[in-house]
Formats: structure tokens, sequence, C-alpha cells
């Protein structure tokens, strides 16, 4: 199938790039230049495990194209899906300005029928409002509007994508609905299944999934608070009850805050149109509070053990992506602590395995940029843990120890058990 993905960041490229792989033409469209020129030249301009071998492999076989002109995009394709950003506008709500502006440039090129699909995380109604601005100029037999949400994680996104747990789909088209029974076929199966549904049950769908995760985060981190208070360990207690078939071990890891460009924003978004239907969300509310708490929490812990005033003192920080395996810092905790440090008085010696790059362009010279995790502990009196990537679970726990300053670690992921810790003599 012809295949055109307007807007080439974390979701739409991997879109693009499984679509190519299961056979399809697609050619994938960005407003941004540098980008394009990157990916014509073979660069996959994320970090994604896996994405680069297929990226390449359908890039040379001419699978995979790209181009910043809409018009060009969009010429031959018979499907059109839009992963453009929603980012909160200042009320909280998501910003539907890149979508509809989109779909409004493409209701003047489109002259044959075309699938308009929403890859991106839209609030319930958005199909219909991207149908109106295609009408304005464009007579409804030419096109249908699909919902079809990205349940994708980064990190492991190729892997999610081409093997997803079930694929949502919205339509009251039964055209549409065939094309895009026919398009994700290769995906599906009985035990992961295509859902078709309603635009607004799919739309909502989405907000339901993320939302849901991000309470299951926020409640573990509160039994964690009070762990700490009646002295129960949160590890024993997450086993305790992950164990338990009604609940599952997924998303029950404390810490210090959820970030990423998706959970904080989507709630916000919903939280918003509850508020526009006259319903207040009282949870997702609470979450939101809880989540903000818990990202200053490893600034706290700091300031319990060395004192109000940092100054003086040289902390170095393992983890600055917003989770493992990415480059995104998008409301990662990493900047809340870093500025509550810095704010202390603190030097911070940082190192993340793929997003310094993205760190780097927000903190310029505030920080110490280490090119790997043992030179970030050189000098420096105290390590905080702030993203739990595998290789920091992994480091030599005498060799920090001998390295740092003062034993002690802030583990703001909880990545090491105390029982090893205090075989070590860490505090
Ligand atoms: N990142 C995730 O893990 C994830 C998962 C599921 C859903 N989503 C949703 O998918 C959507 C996209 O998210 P993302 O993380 O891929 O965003 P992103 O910021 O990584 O990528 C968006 C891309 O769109 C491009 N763009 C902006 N305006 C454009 C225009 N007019 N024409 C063409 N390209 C344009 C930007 O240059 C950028 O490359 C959002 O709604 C997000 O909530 C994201």
């Amino acid at each position: 199938m012809n295949i055109a993905v307007v807007g080439t960041g974390y979701v739409g490229l991997v879109t693009g790039t499984c679509f190519a792989e299961t056979g399809n033409q697609v050619i994938c469209i960005d407003i941004d230049q540098n980008k394009v020129n990157q990916m014509k030249n073979g660069i996959v301009p994320i970090y994604e495990p896996g994405l680069e071998t297929i990226f390449t492999k359908n890039n040379q076989s001419g699978n995979l194209t790209f181009t910043t002109s809409l018009k060009e995009g969009v010429k031959d394709a018979e499907i059109i899906f839009l992963a453009l950003p929603t980012p909160p506008g200042e009320d909280g709500s998501a910003d539907l300005s890149y979508v509809l502006g989109v779909a409004k440039d493409l209701s003047k090129i489109i002259t044959d029928y075309k699938v308009i699909i929403n890859k991106s995380t839209v609030p319930v109604g958005t199909a219909e409002r991207v149908t109106a601005a295609l009408s304005e100029n464009l007579n409804t037999d030419l096109f249908d509007v699909v919902s079809n949400p990205e349940f994708l994680r980064e990190g492991h996104a190729v892997k999610d994508f081409l093997y997803p747990d079930r694929v949502v789909i919205g339509t009251s088209s039964e055209k549409a609905k065939k094309i895009l029974e026919k398009l994700y076929e290769p995906f599906v199966n009985e035990t992961s299944p295509l859902l078709i549904m309603d635009e607004r049950s799919s739309e909502m769908t989405k907000y339901a999934a993320n939302s849901y995760l991000a309470t299951r985060i926020s409640f573990m981190n509160e039994i964690a608070n009070l762990c700490e208070k009646v002295g129960a360990n949160v590890d024993n207690v997450r086993r305790g009850i992950g164990s338990d078939n009604r609940i599952g071990p997924k998303f029950l890891y404390p810490g210090i805050g959820f970030g990423g460009s998706c959970f904080p924003k989507d709630i916000l978004a919903l939280v918003k149109t509850a508020k526009q239907y006259g319903y207040s969300f009282e949870t997702l509310k609470t979450i939101i509070q809880i989540n903000e708490i818990q990202k200053s929490k490893l600034v706290q812990k700091i300031q319990n053990y060395f004192g109000k005033d940092l100054t003086g003192k040289t902390i170095a920080i393992w983890g600055l992506a917003f989770k493992p395996e990415t480059d995104d810092i998008r409301e990662a905790s990493s900047i809340v602590t870093m500025n509550g440090l810095l704010e202390a008085g603190a030097s911070l010696r940082v190192y993340d395995p793929a997003a310094m790059e993205h760190i780097k362009s927000i903190f310029g010279d505030k920080l110490f940029y280490a090119s790997n995790q043992n030179e970030a502990l050189e000098g420096a009196d105290a390590l905080g843990i702030v993203t739990e990537w595998k290789q920091f679970k992994e480091a030599n726990l005498g060799e920090i120890k001998a390295t740092l300053k003062e034993a002690v670690i802030f583990d703001g992921r909880n990545i090491y058990e105390l029982e090893q810790m205090a075989k070590f003599g860490f505090y």
C-alpha cells in the first residue's frame, strides 16, 4: 500500500519504518529540513533500539523515503498518517494546531480518495474537528478520517509496533475499515486483536490507558512514601502485590516520578476534557500533584543528608533521559532534580548513555558532562540515580565506593538492593 506519514518524530518514524518493513511503500514528511536531510543521508535522527537496522534496510530498498513537501508526499498515498505533536496548550488542553493546520493544508492538496489517520494522541472529538477542517475545501467523498492511537513505548517502540498487544481503530466508515484491516493484517492475530470501535471511544482509549498507567505509578509512589515511614520495604510489597493475577507486576515500580512527552501532558489534557464536559476528574488531579512532589524527592533526600546548602558539594548524576533506552528528556525528572541541586549550590557531574546532547542544549556550561559513568563519579561526594539504565544496575559497587568521597548513593529508582548496599558499606 502507498502510505504517507506526516511528522517524523518518535511515533511517525517508527510507524513509517515498520509499515515499510511489512512491504508497504512509505514516504515520511517533516517540516524539519535538517531532520529530513539526515534521514535522506541514512541517519536515524532519534535513539530507538532496533530502529536503525530496519530503517537502513528499507531506506536502501527504496520502500522508505523522505520529503519536506506535503504535496509531493501525499500525491500517491492512499493512506495518510498524522503523527504530529499535540503539546499541552497554556490551559493544559492538547494543542491541536499542528493536526488541524496540516488537515487544512491537506484539504487544498487532495484530489483523490485518502484515508487520513490520527496517530497523534488527540482529545475526544478530534476526528470530527479534522473532518470539519478537511471539509472546508474538500468534498467528503474524497476522504475518511480515522482514529488510530499509538501505544508504543519509547525504548521498545519497534517491538511494540511490530508486535502490538492490540491495535485500536476508531471509524464509522466501512471503506476506511477495510483499508485499515488490510494494512494491519500482518500485525494482528487472535491474541493481539484489531479492535474496531467508534472514533470517540478510540480517542478516549488512549487517554484512559496512559492515565491508568500513571495512576499505578503514583499509587506505588505513595505506598513507598508510607513504607518509609512505617518501616516496610516497598520492594517486598511490590513483589507481594504484583504476583497477584488481578494486579500484575508492571508499572508498580516506585521512584522519583514519571516524565516523558506523554503521561504528564495526556493526564492534563484528560482533566481538561473532563472539565469541558462539566466533570471534575479528581483521581487524575491528585496523580498530577503526587507526581510533582515525587519529582523533587531526590533533592530533598540529598539535602536531608548534606544540609540545605549544598555549596561545595559535588553530586554525580547517573541517568538524564526520562526513562532508560531513550534519548528523550521531555518532562524528565532529571531536569527537576538538577535544577533543584544547582539552586542549592551543588556542582553536578552527569552521565547518560543517550541523552547527553539534549541535556547540553538546556543546561549548557552549568554541568560537567562526563564521557562515561565512572568519570562522573570522580571527585563527587555522592551519587544520585535518576534513570534506571541497565548498565547502572550492573555497575561495580566496590568501584563506586572507592571513587566517591562518601559512601552514599541516592537511589531514585530503587535499582540496588539494600542488603547488597549494606554489604559494600554504603549508607
Ligand atoms: N513519543 C511517544 O512515546 C508517543 C507514544 C504514543 C503516542 N504519542 C503521540 O504521538 C504524537 C507525536 O509524538 P512524538 O513523540 O512522535 O512527537 P515528536 O515531537 O517526536 O515528533 C513530531 C514531528 O512532527 C514534525 N512536525 C511538526 N509540524 C509539522 C508539520 N506541519 N508537518 C510535518 N511535520 C511536522 C516535527 O518536526 C517532529 O519531527 C503526539 O500526539 C504524542 O502524544 C507519542
